[in-house]
């Protein structure tokens, strides 16, 4: 008998603490929304969004899901000197590929990337800034127009 009392308001306990944390959350949700445009220009979205169908479309065979890739065949795209660094050469890893010798976080990788130039200048700004933007990375987004400029280059 006393187990069962011991029981009930254990239960009771259980159900007016998480009852507390609902309501605690509801109220806290409507600011972090109203934060989120501030955080994430219009452009940004839109690219965000195009980015994420070309990732899981292209690339995410060979780099993977999380971006970490495959050790030994294929890069990982986490806080890489290519990711991270010079926007132009990004661009042109996506657009022209890249093959040969490379060492990225240490690692040595000498294998094939195809170029990706049937993509669209909006879908390589995309899938650069969902990668520049994910996988832990917090770079600058990549902007339609650089791209351009850089397809514009390679072609010369
Ligand atoms: C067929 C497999 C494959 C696909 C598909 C592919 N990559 Fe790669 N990627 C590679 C390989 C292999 C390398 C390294 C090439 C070398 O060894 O020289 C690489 C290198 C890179 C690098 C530079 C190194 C690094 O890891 O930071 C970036 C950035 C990159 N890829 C991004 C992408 C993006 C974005 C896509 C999709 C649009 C994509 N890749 C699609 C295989 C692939």
């Amino acid at each position: 008998m006393k187990n069962l009392v011991l029981f009930f308001t254990a239960g009771w306990l259980l159900f007016a603490c998480s009852g507390g944390t609902q309501t605690e959350q509801a109220s806290e949700t409507p600011q972090e929304q109203e934060a989120e445009p501030a955080k994430m220009s219009e452009e940004e979205t839109k690219l965000m969004t195009a980015g994420v169908k070309v990732y899981g479309q292209y690339c995410v065979a060979c780099h993977q899901a999380d971006g970490k890739g495959v050790p030994g065949a294929f890069p990982p795209l986490v806080q890489t000197e290519w990711v991270t660094g010079d926007n132009t050469r990004l661009i042109s890893v996506v657009l022209n590929g890249l093959q040969g010798e490379i060492t990225v976080n240490g690692e040595t990788y000498n294998n094939v990337m195809t170029p990706h130039n049937f993509l669209s200048d909006e879908e390589v700004a995309g899938v650069l800034t969902y990668v520049r933007q994910s996988f832990g990375n917090d770079s600058e987004p990549i902007s339609v127009e650089e791209v351009a400029e850089v397809r514009a280059s390679s072609a010369q």
